[in-house]
């Protein structure tokens, strides 16, 4: 065959399928557009695994319906406009890809309203090609349904799980954004069924509350942690559970950075090692934590669905958090303060000691002036919270807790 440029069409197949592996990535680009829109309220709707349908509805800034459809344009972005501004990206977009990716494999309608707009204006893309438009009555801001996602693409669909295990994904990634955007109220409904509802109050714990129960919610620690290496300055906020409150996966270890939501094993690790000696084998805590740092000290271009963030100074986002998990363990007198002497480099070595028998490593660790009862006291709590964790833990994940729990929204 001779070489010969593709089609359209089909670059933007292969390039969607970059951005959009599975239903979940659909929602994770629709809330994040949301999120930089400044949204206060989002509600997300999923049918038949997000497969059938996903919408997203917020009400933040809205688009101008003269530019609703340069939004599903390929590289269209209202984000960055030069080279430059990508070093000090602050949005969670910014590569003008997700809209028309979505739309090259699935059915987009979008209506959308500005506060000054005195209507909505309202677009129909399916599969890349604009069918309707026009105006419609809507709110102020965004709303963003799909329908039929890789219905023209059957090798995607092949790869998909069950409709429950994919609508668990997205639940996992409504959360998760729930959790780094406290001051932002996030609803989420499954086939009709409403599964969590955060009332977006500011406050973490609060959304901990909804998320992961009442309980769990009160016991965590506060975490706000500044140090700097050199001129650049770390902030690691959010919480952190108390030895005693853990779950048998670290699947409950959420970390972000700059609020965009990250993957990454050695900061997850920071986070599990900053608890060395604290914790029974096979035994992790449950963080959520947001690590500030200079955008320009961060690589977030590295992955098309932006999941992972490249740091210039790995071991400074390392230490950080360590610390800053130590720090407020030690504040609560649970353990020694960091050494002096630890090298974010080989964070292997101190885990090596690893515990000694279920709680001996907690004892060896207490802080030196604690009593006798005192120790029996916490042992005995921990045991006690231990014992509820596991029966909490039959089933893994957040969903398992955010299945049970179905609060009312408060608002809408
Ligand atoms: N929910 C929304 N509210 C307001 N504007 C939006 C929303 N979703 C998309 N947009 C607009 O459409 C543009 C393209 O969106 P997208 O394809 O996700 O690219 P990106 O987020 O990288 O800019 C955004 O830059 C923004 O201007
Ligand atoms: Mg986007």
């Amino acid at each position: 065959m001779s070489i010969q440029g593709l089609s359209a069409d089909v670059v933007a197949r292969i390039a969607a399928g970059e951005v959009v592996e599975r239903p979940v990535s659909v929602a994770k680009e629709l809330i994040e557009n949301s999120l930089d829109a400044g949204a206060a309220k989002i509600v997300v709707e999923v049918r038949a695994g997000g497969v059938g349908l996903i919408r997203v509805v917020d009400d933040g800034v809205g688009i101008p319906a003269d530019q609703i459809k340069a939004a599903f344009e390929r590289h269209a972005t209202s984000k960055i406009s030069d080279y430059d501004d990508l070093e000090r990206v602050t949005t969670l977009g910014f590569r003008g890809e997700a809209l028309a990716s979505i739309a090259a494999v699935a059915d987009v309608a979008m209506v959308a309203r500005t506060a000054e707009a005195t209507g909505g204006e309202w677009v129909r893309v399916v599969n890349g090609r604009v069918e309707e438009e026009g105006p419609r009555g809507a709110p102020p801001g965004t709303s963003v349904t799909v329908r039929n996602l890789f219905r023209d693409v059957p090798a995607r669909l092949k790869f998909l799980k069950s409709n429950a295990a994919e609508a668990s994904r997205i639940t996992s990634v409504v959360s998760h954004y729930a959790l780094a955007f406290p001051s932002v109220g996030f609803a989420l409904s499954i086939d009709g069924r409403r599964v969590f509802a955060t009332q977006g109050s500011g406050d973490l714990r609060d959304a901990l509350a909804q998320l992961y129960g009442l309980e769990t919610a009160q016991a965590m620690l506060e975490v706000d942690h500044r140090e700097g290496i050199g001129d650049v300055a770390v902030e690691v906020t959010g919480m952190t559970s108390p030895p005693g409150l853990t779950r048998a996966n670290r699947s409950y270890i959420t970390l972000f950075v700059n609020r965009r939501l990250v993957q990454s094993r050695p900061l997850t690790f920071a986070v599990i090692d900053a608890y060395e000696g604290l914790l029974m084998v096979g035994r992790y805590p449950i963080a959520v934590l947001d690590l500030s740092i200079d955008p320009s000290q961060t690589d977030v271009n590295v992955h098309p669905a932006k999941a992972e963030v490249r740091f210039r100074d790995e071991g400074l986002a390392f230490s950080a958090l360590r610390h800053a998990v130590r720090g407020r363990l030690h504040d609560a007198s649970v353990a020694r303060p960091v050494a002096d002497s630890f090298d974010a480099g080989t964070p292997g070595e101190a885990q090596a000691q690893g515990p000694t028998g279920a709680f001996g490593g907690a004892k060896r660790l207490l802080h030196s002036g604690w009593t006798e009862t005192l120790e029996t006291q916490m042992e005995n709590e921990t045991q006690s919270i231990a014992a509820r964790a596991k029966t909490e833990d039959g089933r893994e994940g957040i969903t398992a807790f955010l299945e049970k729990r179905a609060p009312k929204f408060n608002g809408k």
